[in-house]
């Protein structure tokens, strides 16, 4: 079924709005989920506060260039919070609001896997 015109509109123009477009990095962080397995849901939140309040602060997401989500839960459940940032397909663990800072300046800012915190590809 296909959504009438004015909701695809709708959808339009906050997407123009969003910038949607222009983004480079999209970080996707595990919190305030529904059941709270790899990390607590204080812990998650305090780090989805520390991500939204430095972005901003950095300004880094007024032209869309970076984005950010809150997720529900990325299915790896252990040893959170866990991010993920796209189109980089890179994964974190242990996402405290000083390992997002790191994320932050190294990775979105710098191009830079942050290598201690990244889920490798092998054990
Ligand atoms: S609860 Fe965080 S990844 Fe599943």
């Amino acid at each position: 079924m296909k959504n009438p015109d004015f909701l695809i509109d709708k959808a339009r123009k906050k997407a123009l709005d969003l910038q949607v477009h222009a983004t480079k990095k999209h970080i996707f962080l595990c919190c305030d989920q529904t059941n709270a397995k790899c990390c607590s849901k204080e812990a998650g939140l305090e780090s989805w506060d520390y991500l939204k309040s430095r972005l901003q602060e950095l300004e880094l997401t007024n032209d869309g260039t970076i984005a950010r989500t809150k997720a529900n839960c990325l299915r790896v459940c252990a040893a959170g919070p866990i991010a993920v940032v796209h189109p980089d397909n890179v994964w974190y663990h242990s996402c405290s609001p000083d390992i997002i800072e790191q994320i932050i300046q190294q990775h979105l800012i710098g191009g830079q896997i942050v290598e201690e915190f990244q889920l490798k590809e092998t054990l």
